[in-house]
């Protein structure tokens, strides 16, 4: 099945963001992100274009970003981009759903022949990846990780990497976002979506009922009114 993220990246065109990416593909483990890239079971990903494939694919990309920028050893770069790869395998539609991180998390070690430890805090991180943030160490406890801060950092990794792709959807705010490394790359997920849809030939607008598309449009102008205000000084 051909991958449209492949297809970007032997293009190998990305404009003001060409720095960025040359970067990335002079990291040591971008081998490894485009083996990770090339084996993904497309089969079992949710079929949607909300948390389809392109949002899988995207997310690697943002994961691979976030495991160099936390200089990952090579292990554990793998384990977070396998999370990436299959955090929404257990969707059942696109609407809100806590639950549908746990469902995942039991279909990860099928997917992705891990066990023990490695298995455990990745079950953990994708349990944790739909949980609202108030819940996040509670759901990683759940699984009795042996290192407490590897496991924390792949579930922070896998929300960020995660949480990027919220353009696709009009609502990402980088406020919410742990590293601030991936604020930073906030211009380069909104090109990368663009990007992608443009070569998928699939509309930038998300798929929802108008009226909710307006709200999150409204929300979306406000953020970036404050995102691109200029001081102000009294006297
Ligand atoms: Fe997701």
């Amino acid at each position: 099945m051909t991958s449209p993220l492949l297809q970007l990246i032997e293009e190998n065109r990305w404009e003001d963001f060409q720095p960025l990416m040359d970067r990335l593909q002079a990291w040591a483990f971008w081998p490894l992100f485009l083996e990770k890239l090339r084996s993904l079971n497309r089969e079992a990903l949710f079929d949607s274009r909300v948390h389809g494939p392109g949002h899988i694919e995207r997310t690697m990309l943002h994961g691979a970003f976030c495991a160099m920028e936390d200089a990952l050893d090579e292990t554990d770069t793998a384990l977070l981009l396998e999370c990436c790869a299959y955090h929404d395998v257990g969707r059942i539609s696109d609407s809100m759903d806590y639950l549908h991180g746990s469902r995942s998390a039991l279909r990860l070690g099928a997917l992705t022949a891990r066990t023990g430890e490695a298995l455990k805090m990745m079950m953990a991180a994708v349990d944790a990846h739909s949980r609202p943030d108030e819940e996040l160490e509670e759901t990683l406890r759940g699984y009795h990780p042996a290192d407490w801060q590897r496991c924390l950092r792949l579930a922070h990794l896998l929300k960020d990497a995660d949480g990027l792709d919220r353009v696709r959807i009009w609502d990402l705010d980088v406020a919410f976002l742990r590293r601030q490394a991936s604020r930073e790359r906030e211009d380069f997920a909104e090109y990368l979506f663009g990007r992608y849809q443009r070569l998928v030939q699939m509309p930038l607008e998300p798929p929802f009922p108008p009226e909710l598309t307006a709200r999150l449009a409204a929300k979306q102008a406000k953020r970036n009114a404050l995102r691109h205000r200029t001081p102000r000084y009294n006297g």
